[in-house]
């Protein structure tokens, strides 16, 4: 079974337990997490290129996610650029999703705009150094019609016109601790780290200085 497969089902499985007698009268959702207070116990997950799927792309997403007080995170091959995004959040909370580049001056400029821009945590995601293989993308000869806003100061062009194998080419394929620790000191925010599917995985994030993990498989598929 792949992994899309065996996630679908184990979604399929899964069930709400009411909690009955709980002497509450108006529930409410709000949650803490990270030091920031959410209405909404949802984080909107890192997600590429959602220009192609509206013409606002990320822009909207925030102004959607900041409405329901939840928590929007950027991803590093977004449609619109780190800046937009975040003022279209309109200082709701926001997390950026690092795919680490083999270009460390990249990976800093990425991270200096992230900052600036005032995100609460850098997500580094750490499962999807390369592309999967994606039948759909090669019978259709799939290429991004559009760019990625956050790669226009990449030396090899923005995505426009590449395969998703070509962008993450580009990408590192080595990612240590010693990464997670730069980034932290680096940056001074937390740094979670997304795609982790061990305790042994975890153990050694949490050493390395993460503030957090994110466990997850990317979907099945990267
Ligand atoms: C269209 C699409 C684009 C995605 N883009 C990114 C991305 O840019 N960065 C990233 O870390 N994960 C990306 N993901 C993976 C999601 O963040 C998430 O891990 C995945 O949907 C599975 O959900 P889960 O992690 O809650 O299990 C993408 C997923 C989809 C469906």
């Amino acid at each position: 079974m792949t992994g899309l497969r065996q996630n679908t089902a184990a979604f399929g499985h899964l069930q709400i337990v009411p909690k009955a007698l709980s002497n509450i009268e108006q529930p409410s959702l709000a949650t803490h997490v990270f030091g920031l207070d959410l209405k909404t116990p949802i984080m909107m997950a890192p997600t590429a290129a959602q220009g192609l799927a509206h013409s606002q792309g990320e822009k909207d997403t925030a102004r959607g996610v900041a409405a329901v007080g939840g928590l929007m995170a950027q991803s590093t091959y977004s449609s619109t650029s780190i800046a937009d995004t975040a003022a279209a959040g309109n200082g709701a909370p926001q997390f950026f999703q690092l795919y680490m580049s083999k270009d460390w001056t990249f990976n800093e400029s990425l991270l200096d705009e992230a900052v600036k821009a005032g995100v609460k945590a850098i997500l580094l995601t750490v499962d999807a150094t390369v592309d999967g293989y994606r039948e759909a993308d090669i019978v259709n000869n799939f290429q991004f019609p559009i760019p990625m806003a956050n790669l226009t100061k990449f030396s090899e062009g923005d995505g426009k016109g590449k395969g998703i194998g070509e962008i993450y080419a580009s990408a590192a394929q080595k990612i240590s601790e010693d990464d997670v620790r730069r980034i932290a000191d680096y940056t001074h925010l937390p740094v979670i780290v997304k795609g982790i599917q061990s305790p042994e995985d975890a153990l050694r994030a949490i050493g390395a200085g993460a503030a957090g993990i994110y466990v997850s498989n990317h979907g099945g598929v990267s």
